[in-house]
């Protein structure tokens, strides 16, 4: 008895890979995606989408199949640009995911970014979406897809940008793996 139940916690923390919604059962279609990022990796860069919030799974499910859309039609990109989403519905989204994505320029074949969903120069994520991407940097870092002492920044930290928003921004600088100083990243 104790042994099925570990090996059915076992699976399921395998197969939930980090609780991320795969970008297929969100879209309908499998990424184009296939250069690999190294692993594991030392950046996590938090960003925004500059787009509404969403706070219902058929509601983030919208915006994101729009943000793919536009990435895939009208920007020209191999498929949608950033590696994670945030939804204000605590769920975090494949996007890229652990291969090289189009987010920020300069940085995109060894880091990943987590992108909220909305715009936070004026305001917060919600809870749930705060402590799901805590929940997932965690999960990252105990299956090694982050290296120990990895850097966390905002992406106005590193290109001319003001993502992910002041708000945001100002909260990010309190996380433990926050870095200041850029210049050696
Ligand atoms: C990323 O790309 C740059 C520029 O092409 C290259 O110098 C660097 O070695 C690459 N890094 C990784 C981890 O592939």
């Amino acid at each position: 008895m104790l042994f099925l139940w570990v090996f059915a916690a076992t699976l399921s923390l395998v197969s939930s890979d980090c609780n991320v919604v795969p970008i297929e059962e969100w879209s309908g279609s499998n990424s184009n995606r296939v250069e690999k990022l190294p692993k594991p990796v030392n950046l996590v860069i938090i960003q925004h989408t500059v787009t509404t919030q969403c706070f219902t799974d058929t509601d983030c499910n919208k915006i994101i199949n729009v943000i793919r859309n536009y990435h895939l039609n009208n920007r020209g990109f191999t498929d949608i640009a950033m590696s994670f989403l945030v939804g204000g519905n605590g769920k975090i989204y494949e996007g890229a995911g652990w291969h090289v994505g189009s987010h920020t320029r300069g940085y995109n074949n060894r880091s990943i970014s987590l992108s909220f969903i909305g715009d936070f120069r004026t305001k917060l994520p919600s809870n749930e979406a705060l402590q799901a991407a805590i929940d997932f940097l965690d999960c990252a870092f105990y299956k090694n897809y982050l290296t120990m002492d990895y850097s966390l920044v905002g992406t106005q930290q590193l290109i001319p940008t003001l993502s992910p928003g002041e708000k945001l921004q100002s909260l990010i600088k309190t996380w433990p793996h926050w870095k200041e100083d850029v210049s050696q990243l």
